[in-house]
């Protein structure tokens, strides 16, 4: 009797282990819903795209059952109705779905540098479909090349449970109207006249501008060729980071006549460390017996090293994909970054010096602290000098310490709070002597990044609140000390996830969650000006048995501004389970 009694306790307090350490999560929506399209809010409305010189279809295809399969892979031809020269280069894609499915994670691929890094929304029985469109000018170098191969990867599982079928369509739309005189030499475009305008004039002008050169937010003509530094195609081009001490690496060859280099990287993350924002130090798991592996604490930096040093490094942005936290909140509008994950440029012209050798070097990527798994991978952006086959180089200053991060932590049983600080300031100087002379450029950076997630009443409460804040400058001179062009970036995305939940007998159980998330990010590039403000707060409940949502009810506000020197646009759109309340957006200048 009294075994049976204390297994019966056994029984009990295992069944009541609170499941929020482990929140958030990953979830698959009802089936309900009706047939209904998808978007991620961003700037151009689509009803605002001009019309393009040609449309280019490059990729039709349907993903089933996938997962364990290589990747689909088709050719690449250029337009033949459109030849080269484009002003501008626009991705879009298009993906519809029906049945049961989780979100997956997919990227497109040509000749091995990744274009497009998206997930996928979660479907309904009646279908859901979307579109996303984004600008690919700067990948107009390969778009030119006949006989490459583009590649797509999207991991999915179709079987008994899961139905949902994608269904993808990729296409190019290429523009040739308002080309302007491509710079030959220095890949800046010098500010022209005609966008010096005062706010009075800019507001009239918005719409009609809106195919002016520069709209694109590029001001520098594409690179001259693109490197990818990725895996080998096998399981798509991305490295599968799956530990700390695991960096990926390949090794490359650059022309002697670069004068220019900038790495874009691709980063997304999944398994154990989809939500690394919000994981506790392994002390806490340990200590409480937790069987969660969702560990490591809630900081994590992707770098990228050139011969084993460190030239560069990124805290991402946390993309919460369509499944995440509550998927009731992702409904018609996924989360910011979902359809259009962000990638992030690293100016490694300052490093030149070290590998304009016309010799082999490793370029790694890896992900500090780091745990199962991540994707990532990058494209080598590089600026030729067509004068000149060898350009010499050196770096001058150096100055780029580790990061310092402080960490904190206080727990008594599965109650407690945890900080993390972190914080990086570098500067970088090199310089290169090109046909057109002596150019040196500056790179300065710095971030700062705090977490703190705190448990309460037994670990039941969940608060998370994470803020990041990064500054980026690049100065570029000539021989004579001129500038020659300034870049100046900031970005902000703090994010606040709090989460309660209610477990019950029957092993179900109910969780409120109150989310909100932003970006604002300013770039100033010569006289070229955008701002941007995208701030989505949801909040609303859900009943979740295993791993599926039963019921519930969500709302989600976003407002989203789009300012440069001739345009203002602003969208607030709010949704509340699964349909749209308001939508309203303007292209008038707020004074
Ligand atoms: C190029 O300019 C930098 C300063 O901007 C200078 O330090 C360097 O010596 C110059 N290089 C040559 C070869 O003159
Ligand atoms: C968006 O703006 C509206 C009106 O100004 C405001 O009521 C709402 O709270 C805002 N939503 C977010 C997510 O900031
Ligand atoms: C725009 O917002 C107002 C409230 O500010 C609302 O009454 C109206 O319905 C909205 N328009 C649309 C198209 O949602």
């Amino acid at each position: 009797m009294a075994t049976f009694l204390c297994f019966l306790c056994f029984l009990l307090i295992f069944t009541f282990t609170p499941l929020s350490h482990s929140q958030p999560e990953r979830f698959t929506r009802p089936l309900g819903g009706a047939r209904q399209e998808y978007f991620e809010v961003s700037y151009p409305p689509p009803s605002h795209e001009p019309t393009p010189s040609c449309t280019h279809r490059i990729l039709h295809h349907s993903f089933a059952h996938t997962i364990d399969s290589p990747p689909y892979t088709t050719p690449y031809a250029p337009p033949t109705r459109c030849p080269a020269p484009w002003s501008r280069v626009v991705l879009d894609f298009h993906a519809r779905c029906k049945g049961e499915q989780y979100d997956r994670i997919a990227a497109i691929w040509l000749a091995g540098v990744e274009l497009l890094r998206t997930s996928t929304a979660e479907p309904t029985a009646a279908g859901i479909f979307w579109n996303v469109r984004k600008d690919v000018t700067k990948y107009s170098s390969l778009f030119l090349k006949p006989d490459l191969d583009l590649t797509m990867m999207l991991e999915n599982i179709v079987n008994r449970d899961f139905t949902g079928i994608y269904h993808v369509t990729v296409t190019l739309l290429f523009y040739n109207q308002y080309y302007v005189n491509a710079p030959v030499r220095v890949p800046f475009v010098p500010c022209p006249e005609a966008l010096n305008l005062n706010p009075i004039e800019s507001k009239s002008r918005s719409r009609s501008l809106i195919q002016e050169p520069g709209f694109s937010g590029v001001t520098e003509s594409p690179a001259d060729l693109i490197i990818p530094i990725s895996d080998d195609g096998r399981r798509g081009f991305w490295f599968k980071v799956e530990e700390e001490k695991r960096s990926c690496s390949r090794k490359i060859r650059i022309p002697r006549n670069t004068y220019r280099a900038v790495l874009e990287l691709y980063v997304s993350f999944h398994g154990n460390d989809e939500f690394w924002y919000s994981n506790p130090p392994n002390s806490y798991i340990t200590a409480n017996g937790l069987d969660t592996e969702r560990g490591n604490g809630a900081y994590r930096e992707v770098y990228v090293t050139i011969d084993g040093r460190i030239v560069g490094s990124e805290v991402p942005f946390p993309v919460i994909f369509s499944g995440g936290i509550n998927p009731l909140f992702w409904e018609p509008m996924v989360a910011i970054g979902a359809f259009n994950l962000p990638s992030y440029d690293i100016d490694l012209t300052p490093f030149l010096g070290k590998i304009l050798d016309g010799k082999d070097h490793v370029f790694g990527i890896g992900v500090v602290k780091g745990i199962s798994y991540w994707l990532v991978n990058a494209n080598l952006h590089l600026w030729l000098d067509h004068d000149s086959t060898v350009v010499h180089a050196n770096p001058v200053v150096h100055y780029s310490p580790e990061t310092s991060i402080e960490r904190q932590e206080e727990f008594r049983g599965l109650d407690g709070a945890f900080d993390v600080d972190a914080e990086k300031e570098t500067q970088i100087t090199g310089w290169v002597i090109t046909s057109a002379g002596n150019i040196t450029t500056t790179v300065s950076q710095g971030f700062s990044f705090k977490n703190f997630i705190k448990f309460q009443r037994k670990g039941s409460l969940k608060t998370v609140k994470q803020k990041f804040k990064a500054k980026k400058k690049v100065k570029v001179i000539d021989g004579r000390g001129e500038s020659i062009t300034r870049l100046k970036v900031r970005r902000r995305y703090p994010l606040r996830v709090v989460t309660n939940t209610q477990q019950f007998q029957d092993g179900t159980y109910r969780v409120v969650t109150d989310v909100s998330h932003s970006v604002k990010e300013k770039y100033v590039s010569g006289c070229f000006v955008k701002s941007i403000n995208n701030v989505q707060n949801s909040k609303g409940w859900m009943e979740v048995k295993g791993h599926s949502v039963l019921s519930g009810q969500a709302s989600t506000t976003q407002n989203y501004s789009y300012v440069d020197r001739v345009i203002c646009y602003s969208r607030n759109v709010a949704a509340a389970n699964g349909i749209i309340v308001t939508d309203n957006s303007t292209f008038v200048c707020e004074l």
